[in-house]
């Protein structure tokens, strides 16, 4: 949801920002623009739309200089207008600003700028102008006086052609981080338009402002008061955020996944112990028996995964878990003590209903713990331990490899736990015997690429999907439904199988489909016999099926085969076809597949 990135340096900044732009479009947006600064005077353009069109507005050698500022909006206060896409100016195009996040009190700020025409509809430009007021010759003094009367949040850069050599920016509930490199410095909403560049960065915390020359940066707080950060190297690089030949970032990063799964286990398994190290915990053995009760927080796909996360807790270690999604657990008087583990989890780390829960099981004095991709990111600081999941950028919308790790990380856990509790050495030991064989298995799925897709091309004709799963595979079923949903735009609803006779199955004709996941484990007579209702019914059924099971394959019109797995790890093969099925359904009914309508990557909102 809007990206920011600004560079003061000696290169020309156009470029840089362009590029920079277009590395921040899976953010989601639907406008963008550049303010580059030259010779005492700020030039800016912008665009409605894709950056392909901001581009084609700016000729050969149009907007020189060294220090720019630039932002991908999507719109809040006011419609998809030129006149809204930031950058915003004001003092007569002497002050340009970029913004991310809601100014709360922008209509009192407008009422105190009396005199002031306005040249849009939104709250940033009220902010821009809220600046300018306040500015007598130090633009940081006059965006730390602003500020200090904002209510909102806010990470945005300013520049004023007062400061040739000053970029300042400023960050309040919106993610800011600083690149470093050699006398040049890179702001930007997150690391990734910055990788080419350096892996050196700074993240801002709520309430700092950073002013930034081309050799120095001084960050202070509200009260001017300067505050002392430490630089951290990005292990991503460039080239894990670019297509590698893929046509779109959504298969490529399914792809990704035999590969990344290693990372996230990697160094984390102790064989002979047969038991998980998981460091991020930084809880004592004694600490983790204290543990009576374990609640999951997360969103969307994170949410998902967690669910699977339940099942293995619940199995391993007898250990009572519930999954919450975020902005309900936030309003709902969730019961928390201090023997509550609550792990939070997510992809960007910068989800606002994640964050706005975190902080309320902390508040309730529960022991929080982040399960997070994105090195540095707001979650990852706020809860101060945890696991990364090392799925390296994931800049699909639709969320695949995050999903992967973040079952293996939960899994780890629960072993972990397990191992305190119920789990024997042996059990420990097979668990992770059979979590090494993943990224193998996983590419005897990948392998059948093209049989999937075939299956999906056929199968994009139908507008409305159950998805049909028991056990570890209800969380599955979830997840193959939402990418589904996400990626093609097909209906698609996701129900346990022994559900759909309570009411869901009244839907199922000949004009349905169904996909159920019937792998061989303790459920699969049960789930068999759901999936041979919605045959009766009339429902066009595919299954996700053990490979070798004729028995299974007979009942349906079509099947997937996935290698066989221990029942708790299933959801990390079983997932993988689905996501397959939704990207060829979607590719087939021609949708935007790396970037869904109305959705975000990062949703910084409430
Ligand atoms: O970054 P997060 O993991 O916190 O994001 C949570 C959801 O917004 C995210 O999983 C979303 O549901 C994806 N679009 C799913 O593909």
């Amino acid at each position: 949801m809007c990206g920011i990135i600004g560079y003061i340096g000696n290169q020309q900044a156009l470029p840089i920002l362009l590029q920079g732009l277009r590395d921040l479009e899976y953010r989601g947006y639907d406008s963008a623009g550049i303010a580059v600064m030259d010779n005492g005077k700020l030039q800016r353009v912008r665009a409605v739309g894709k950056i392909d069109n901001l581009a084609r507005k700016i000729k050969n050698d149009d907007y020189p200089g060294t220090l720019g500022i630039s932002h991908t909006r999507w719109a809040t206060h006011g419609g998809v207008t030129e006149e809204n896409a930031h950058p915003h100016f004001a003092m007569n195009g002497k002050l340009a600003l970029v913004h991310n996040g809601i100014i709360e009190n922008y209509r009192e700020l407008k009422e105190k700028l009396k005199g002031v025409k306005f040249n849009s509809e939104t709250d940033s430009e009220v902010l821009a102008h809220f600046i300018g007021s306040y500015y007598t010759g130090d633009l940081v003094a006059a965006v730390r006086a602003a500020l200090s009367l904002v209510c909102g949040t806010y990470g945005l850069l300013a520049v004023h052609t007062d400061h040739p050599d000053e970029m300042v920016a400023a960050r309040l509930g919106s993610p800011l981080v600083l690149g470093i490199g050699e006398n040049e410095y890179y702001a930007a909403s997150d690391v990734t338009p910055m990788l080419a560049y350096t892996k050196r960065v700074t993240f801002l915390d709520d309430g700092e402002i950073a002013e930034i020359k081309r050799d120095s940066v001084r960050i202070s707080n509200l009260h001017d008061q300067a505050i002392k950060k430490s630089v951290q190297e990005i292990s991503w690089n460039k080239q894990q955020a670019e297509k590698q030949g893929f046509e779109h970032f959504t298969l490529k990063e399914i792809f990704d996944q035999p590969v990344v799964f290693e990372d996230a286990i990697r160094g984390r398994i102790d064989m002979p112990a047969g038991t998980a190290k998981l460091g991020g915990l930084d809880l004592s053995e004694d600490q983790m028996r204290q543990i009576s009760r374990i609640v999951i927080v997360a969103c969307g796909t994170a949410f998902n995964a967690g669910m699977v996360g339940k099942y293995a807790f619940e199995r391993l270690a007898g250990i009572p878990t519930e999954v919450d999604v975020s902005s309900e657990f936030s309003y709902r008087d969730p019961i928390i003590d201090d023997h509550t583990l609550v792990f939070a989890i997510s992809q960007s780390g910068e989800t606002a209903d994640t964050l706005m829960a975190l902080r309320e099981a902390k508040r309730k004095g529960a022991v929080v713990r982040g399960i997070v991709n994105s090195v540095g990111s707001t979650i990852a600081r706020e809860v101060g331990a945890g696991t990364y999941i090392h799925a390296g950028p994931e800049l699909a919308v639709a969320s695949t490899k995050a999903f992967t790790n973040m079952v293996a990380i939960l899994l780890l856990y629960a072993i972990q736990f397990g191992r305190l509790h119920n789990t024997s050495l042996a059990t420990g030991q097979r668990l992770l015997k059979a979590l090494l064989e993943i990224p193998q298995k996983i590419n005897q799925v990948l392998k059948q690429v093209e049989q999937i897709k075939i299956k999906a091309q056929k199968y994009s004709k139908y507008k409305n999907f159950f998805y049909l799963g028991r056990g570890v595979n209800y969380p599955v079923a979830l997840e193959g439904s939402l990418k589904l949903k996400e990626l093609s735009y097909i209906h698609s609803e996701a129900y346990p199988g022994g559900e759909m006779k309570h009411g869901p199955g009244a839907l199922i004709s000949k004009d349905f489909a169904v996909l159920g996941i019937v792998t061989k484990n303790q459920l699969y007579d049960k789930m068999k016999s759901n999936i041979a209702e919605a045959v009766t019914r009339g429902a066009r059924v595919i299954i996700v099926a053990t490979e070798g099971d004729k028995v299974a394959s007979e009942i349906a019109d079509d099947v997937i085969f996935v290698p066989k797995t221990m029942e708790l790890l299933e959801p990390l093969l079983n997932t993988i076809p689905l996501q397959l099925f939704a990207y060829y359904a979607a590719v087939e009914l021609g949708t935007d597949v790396d970037r869904p309508r109305n959705l975000a990557k990062s949703v910084t909102v409430e």
